[in-house]
């Protein structure tokens, strides 16, 4: 039963895993005896982590080709690939700047497609693979002010069903996590806000803000062989926060 979702000596790729959810995850696959690498587009944080990386800026497609070549010819394949590069900019839709507009959908969408593409293209070599990406929960409901980001997450459900069924036959599975309210670089100035705090608590089941160790188990389990007959699925790992609230309703206990 164990070995059911051991990922032991399995080549994982953590793209965007220098820091925050990337870097959880890539911690927690090391832990659980995987091969891990890691890459985005700074060396010296990639540097700091100890981990074995590549230097790889998403938006680059052949940066993004030598990647994953590269990962092959050093570990001999690509058994998992985690897409969590990924950027946001908040900031009124009528008046949301262009070239912020572009960044987000070059490192969200066209980034996330090229690094799928090109380990997508070793995993069929191989026929076998599993892709991760990290969705969000605006892939599956959305809040005011975040509208070029909410887009770009919504195409990364779309991008994970439409993989999915184009390379099911060949054995690679595409699923996505959709995380809540994380606390990490991305975000950490709104959430020291006691406002913007009090109602993710208020508003989240769970009455918490996630933090990345909170992504770990549902990432191994869609790296494992126990998830093998899952594909195309955007899951929600947020404390309940898509699924609904608790109200002020007082029901006898
Ligand atoms: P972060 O800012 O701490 O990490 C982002 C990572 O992406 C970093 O490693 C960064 O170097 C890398 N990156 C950015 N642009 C890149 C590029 N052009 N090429 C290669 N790497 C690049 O952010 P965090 O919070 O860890 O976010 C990771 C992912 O999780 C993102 O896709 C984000 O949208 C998603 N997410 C985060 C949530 C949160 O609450 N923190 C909630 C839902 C989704």
């Amino acid at each position: 039963m164990q070995d059911l979702f051991s990922v032991k000596d399995k080549v994982v790729h953590v793209s965007g895993g220098s820091r925050g959810i990337g870097r959880a995850i890539a911690d927690g696959f090391v832990q659980a005896g995987a091969t891990v690498v890691i890459s985005s587009r700074d060396e010296a944080a990639l540097q700091s982590t100890g981990l074995a990386y590549e230097v790889c800026d998403v938006t680059d497609a052949a940066q993004v080709d030598r990647c994953a070549s590269n990962i092959v010819e050093r570990f001999g394949r690509i058994d998992v690939l985690f897409n969590v590069a990924g950027i946001n900019f908040r900031h009124a839709a009528e008046t949301f700047p262009a070239d912020k507009l572009q960044a987000i959908l070059d490192v969200n969408v066209k980034g996330n497609y090229l690094m799928a593409r090109s380990c997508g293209f070793h995993m069929v070599a191989q026929q076998k693979g599993k892709i991760i990406n990290i969705a969000s929960l605006h892939t599956l409901q959305s809040l005011a002010g975040v509208s070029a980001y909410g887009m770009s997450k919504g195409a990364i459900g779309s991008m994970t069903r439409a993989l999915a069924v184009e390379w099911a036959s060949q054995n690679v599975q595409v699923n996505a996590i959709a995380p809540g309210f994380i606390v990490t670089d991305l975000n950490r100035k709104l959430w020291d806000d006691p406002t913007m705090r009090g109602w993710v608590e208020d508003r989240t089941p769970a009455h918490r803000l996630g933090q990345p160790s909170d992504l770990v188990g549902l990432s191994i389990f869609l790296a494992s062989g126990a998830s093998d007959f899952i594909t195309g699925q955007v899951i929600a790992a947020d404390g309940g926060f898509t699924s609904g609230s608790t109200w002020p309703l007082v029901v006898p206990r």
